[in-house]
């Protein structure tokens, strides 16, 4: 693998737990190699996390666009929300910190919208028409909404209220974990959240990704909703390959 090698792109998602990284392979969406894993500094403080993200770029030599995704409302380069992350993200520029650091542009978007562009353009959601909402349960949950492919971004929905608490301190998998929750209880409170999202939104299917995933053999089958439900095919990696698809969108 070359360092000006043009079909990669190295992208960061950066989560309340772990921050991952990679080379993607921009056609076919691939990790090249292995995905770096490294724990979310305590508390998520900007400087450390910032610092992080340089030093993995650093393990993963490579060049052009960066693509980063981040568990908070991103819009025109800042991050306007901070639910599981440090307070003092918000208001940042992030993009232009992490520009002024790397020397390169850099694609700056939210966790679970990069996780969907990644899943509609090659995985689960390809070349599903109408409404389909993809959602990832991590330390939070995340969503992103696309009608006929076309991403309406920031959607938050992880922060509606369903019976009287959020629905991500509902039935996130940090929830899980915390509570210890076995799999009937906690598939069923991710229930009662597909079915909130469904009467308000009547998405056509849900897309479920998130870490989680990976035990889908586990809670999969306990699922419903009127809606059809998929799990996601990036798993835990689609947030890497979402953001490495929007990084390709700044050109070389
Ligand atoms: C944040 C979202 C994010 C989601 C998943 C939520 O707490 O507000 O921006 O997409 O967690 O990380």
């Amino acid at each position: 693998m070359k360092e000006g090698d043009l079909s990669l792109r190295l992208a960061f998602d950066v989560g309340g737990s772990f921050v991952k990284a990679g080379l993607v392979h921009i056609e076919s969406g691939l990790v090249m190699g292995e995905t770096l894993r490294r724990p979310t500094p305590a508390g998520a403080a900007p400087e450390s996390v910032l610092e992080l993200l340089v030093a993995m770029a650093r393990d993963l030599p490579s060049s052009g666009p960066v693509g980063l995704a981040f568990p908070a409302v991103a819009k025109q380069g800042v991050a306007w929300t901070a639910a599981n992350i440090d307070k003092r993200w918000i208001g940042m520029n992030v993009q232009g910190h992490m520009q002024a650091r790397l020397q390169r542009p850099v694609a700056f978007l939210n966790d679970a919208d990069a996780a969907g562009i990644a899943e509609m353009k090659l995985g689960a959601g390809r070349d599903r028409p109408g409404t389909v909402m993809v959602i990832t349960l991590g330390t939070g949950i995340g969503t992103a909404l696309f009608v006929d492919g076309r991403l309406l971004p920031n959607t938050e929905l992880g922060h509606l209220e369903v019976r009287g608490k959020e629905a991500e301190h509902r039935a996130s998998g940090k929830v899980r974990a915390d509570l210890d929750l076995d799999w009937v209880e906690w598939a069923a409170a991710v229930n009662e959240v597909l079915e909130a999202y469904h009467s308000l939104l009547w998405p056509d299917v849900f897309v479920i990704g998130g870490g989680v995933t990976e035990n889908w053999q586990h809670f999969g089958s306990l699922l419903s909703s009127r809606a059809e439900i998929v799990p996601a095919a990036f798993g835990n990696d689609a947030g890497i390959v979402g953001a490495a698809m929007a990084a390709v969108q700044l050109g070389r």
